[in-house]
């Protein structure tokens, strides 16, 4: 059972400080094999399908949705709402922790099918090749240093001082004399089944990491998109309850990554999954800040290398389950408040970001006023802010798994087949796709998850 640590009190009370994660008590060991399945995971597994069985969807959401989505996607509304009706066909992927050993559970896993979503080893050969301006950052470590296949760093002793007045600048500035960390190489490695085959979750352990996570595989490409390198400077603004934030972790080692989240709950589930998946010899690395993210832009300029806007969204899959009809009314009535937030978040991100920087901006809705509108509003107000493309990058290499589509300025949708290269600089910001959406189709049943790129202009 989890236990809070004893700093665990003086760190809520100091809510506008970033909090180092070592606050978070005793260092994890690596996992013993053998322990892959307990049963407790697999009963909570059975737990938590029985209760999606009991569950109906909600019907003031699909009415709306019904509505909207038919407009703006057309046909693919017809399909994507066939599997949203359906969790029962929903597929949950399975990422894999490499702070811990995981053969086991990947044998496993390959015995029953699953095969890997990303055959690279190293997810930087997936992206592009060209160094990422970022990349000649001062934080930026030797990558060398960092690739030994064990986790071999001393954690710091349990009873450590608690670093409640750090910020994220003067911490990385602390990394640069930082000694290197000795850490398994970077991979994200993601195992999918072309079936709704659930894995079970696994339990928490005392002093033993988690050797997986589920979730919607989706959710894994906004961090694709954002091509963190090893020793840049993150910050993942909406970060509760913290799967991309691990996902950061699984692709590189930043000098620092920086998870926000306001929301005192969801905080503390956060900090529990970070607890969970990451050695404590991240913990100068990986800290948790409880700020409006908002603020961002002001209280932290031109601080980070790259930042993670998953914003907050109407969740389609979750609303559409909402536990009432009077929730679901109550939520659709917030709806409409959404965009101006996802707005002010977004250039709040591009504020924090330094210039040559990249903010990816994600949500799991379908909603294009929630998407394709955002991001179209942020360019418009932003001069500094440049969109990128991701089609060629990531929508045509992983159409296989996944059914993209998307949209440019004006919102006219467009066809599944990637459109021809803009001609030159002056144009090309008018010619990109504002963003990419993942539609959740039979057999390839991922998304809903919307991504875009911005780069702040030097
Ligand atoms: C879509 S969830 C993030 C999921 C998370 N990135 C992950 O992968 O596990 C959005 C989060 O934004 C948080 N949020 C809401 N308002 C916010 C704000 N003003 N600033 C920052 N985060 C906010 C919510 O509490 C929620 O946890």
């Amino acid at each position: 059972m989890f236990s809070f640590p004893r700093f665990y009190g003086a760190w809520r009370i100091k809510e506008l400080t970033p909090t180092p994660v070592w606050w978070l008590g005793s260092c994890h060991r690596h996992t013993a094999p053998g322990g892959v399945l307990g049963s407790g995971g697999a009963r909570n597994n059975q737990g938590s399908k029985r209760r999606k069985k009991e569950r109906s969807s909600c019907q003031p959401v699909l009415d709306l949705f019904d509505q909207q989505y038919s407009q703006e996607l057309g046909e693919l509304w017809v399909s994507a709402r066939s599997v949203l009706l359906n969790p029962h066909s929903w597929q949950y992927g399975v990422m894999l922790n490499r702070f811990t050993a995981v053969t086991d559970v990947t044998q496993i896993l390959q015995s029953q099918g699953f095969s890997r979503l990303l055959p690279q080893t190293d997810v930087s050969t997936l992206l592009s090749e060209a160094p990422s301006p970022a990349s000649s950052s001062k934080y930026q470590k030797g990558k060398d240093s960092l690739l030994s296949p064990h986790c071999t760093s001393k954690c710091p002793p349990d009873d450590s001082p608690l670093q409640t007045d750090s910020t994220p600048h003067s911490l990385s500035q602390d990394l640069q004399s930082e000694p290197s960390l000795s850490l398994p190489r970077p991979s994200l490695q993601c195992y999918i089944h072309p079936y709704p085959l659930r894995f079970p979750s696994q339990p928490h352990r005392p002093g033993q990491l988690k050797q997986y996570y589920l979730l919607n595989a989706a959710s894994l490409l906004p961090v694709l998109a954002l091509q963190v390198r090893d020793g840049e400077k993150v910050l993942d603004l909406c970060s509760a309850p913290g799967g991309k934030a691990l996902a950061i972790m699984q692709c590189a080692t930043p000098a620092l990554l920086c998870c926000n989240e306001p929301d005192p709950h969801r905080r503390d589930w956060l900090a529990k999954t970070l607890e969970s998946f990451l050695p404590c010899s991240l913990n100068s690395r990986v800290i948790v800040s409880a700020q409006d993210g908002r603020c961002f832009g002001q209280s932290e300029a031109v601080t980070y290398d790259k930042v993670l806007v998953d914003a907050p969204c109407s969740n389609d899959k979750s609303w559409l389950y909402s536990c009432s009809s009077q929730q679901g009314e109550q939520r659709l009535k917030e709806r409409a408040r959404l965009p101006v937030l996802q707005v002010q978040l977004l250039q709040s991100a591009l504020l924090a970001v330094r210039p040559g920087g990249l903010v990816v901006y994600s949500t799991c809705t379908l909603s294009s006023s929630e998407n394709y509108a955002v991001v179209e509003t942020v360019l418009n107000n932003c001069p500094e802010a440049e969109l990128e493309d991701l089609w060629e990058e990531i929508a045509v290499p992983l159409s296989r798994y996944f059914t993209f589509t998307s949209a440019h300025p004006g919102h006219g949708q467009t066809s599944l087949q990637p459109c021809p290269q803009p001609q030159n600089d002056a144009v090309s910001s008018y010619h990109h796709r504002l963003g990419i959406l993942v539609v959740p189709q039979p057999g390839k049943t991922w998304g809903p998850m919307f991504l875009s790129r911005i780069r702040r202009r030097k």
